[in-house]
């Protein structure tokens, strides 16, 4: 576990940095130690850089699985849809998502036969027989009919719900930009949900830092978050291969996901700008 690889992302569009990625295929194709697999994610509703991702994955014949379970409903370009590429990808419906089942997820695959396999898995790996064999062990993953018809239901609002997410993070934008404030960019031609209003506060030039917005906010009793912590600071990738120059170090230190929940009024917006803003303005 802890050899696996993990990579820095790129500073345009906050996903996986491919050129370090295509430098380490090259190296590994080299050695004689290719991946089975490269599992990128989607981060914050923003699709990766499929074209790119797919175009090294067939150089290295090298399976894809896309870790899309916080982009359902982003379209990459051209309009295809995050999700639907690579060999494979997985959605979240957990409760914090922009639709859910309450928890849970979905398998998105071209191959029949790892729909069959996972489908398998999921349900116990009950060989064909009339009572209970098993010649491998299994897992109940199932998704059950009533939640499925609760996702089934929610994906009808799912466009309604990326607009607002969409118009939360666009007033958040308007209202807070200012030097030391980056939102977190979308590149040309993608279409993000924004699933979560993502930025980052330079202390140098905001005059205040992440810490101080987040716990002013928690003071008020209004949740914003720090941007994911990367996988090579966790614990259990201590130990990874980790290649990058820190800009997810950077972000982790000093970004913020402000409250973006699709059912926030305007009211309760404003109250988050209005707060950010004050602090903002007492500093300068
Ligand atoms: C990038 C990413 N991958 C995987 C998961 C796990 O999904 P679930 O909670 O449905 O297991 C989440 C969030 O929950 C996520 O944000």
């Amino acid at each position: 576990m802890a050899q696996r690889p993990v990579f820095d992302l790129d500073p345009a569009s906050w996903t996986i940095d491919i050129v370090r990625l295509a430098e380490e295929l090259a190296v590994a194709a080299r050695d004689g130690r290719l991946p089975k697999a490269i599992v990128p994610t989607d981060l914050y509703g923003q699709s990766v850089d499929l074209d790119a991702l797919e175009a090294l994955a067939g150089q290295y014949d090298v399976r894809l699985v896309l870790d899309s379970a916080e982009s359902l409903g982003a379209s990459y370009l051209d309009g295809r849809k995050a999700g639907t590429g690579g060999d494979a990808a997985i959605l979240s419906f957990n409760g914090n998502k922009i639709i859910t089942t309450s928890g849970g997820g979905m398998l998105v695959t071209k191959h029949k036969a790892w729909a069959d396999e996972a489908r398998f898995l999921a349900t116990q790996a009950r060989d064909p027989a009339p009572h209970y064999e098993h010649s491998t062990f299994g897992y109940n993953y199932r998704l059950s009919n009533i939640c499925a018809a609760i996702g089934l239901g929610q994906m009808e609002v799912l466009d309604d719900r990326v607009a607002r997410r969409r118009a939360i993070c666009e007033r958040y934008h308007k209202a807070l930009s200012r030097p030391g404030i980056t939102f977190m960019p979308e590149p040309e031609g993608q279409r993000s949900t924004r699933w979560l209003t993502a930025l980052t506060i330079d202390p140098a030039k905001a005059g205040v830092s992440r810490e101080d917005v987040r716990l002013m906010l928690l003071q008020h009793e209004i949740e914003a978050r720090p941007l994911w912590k990367p996988m090579h600071m966790q614990p259990l990738y201590a130990g990874a291969p980790y290649h990058g120059a820190g800009v997810d170090e950077a972000l982790f230190a000093n970004g913020l996901c402000l409250p973006s929940g699709s059912d926030m009024s305007d009211g309760q917006q404003d109250e988050v700008i209005e707060r950010i803003a004050g602090l903002l303005e007492e500093t300068r």
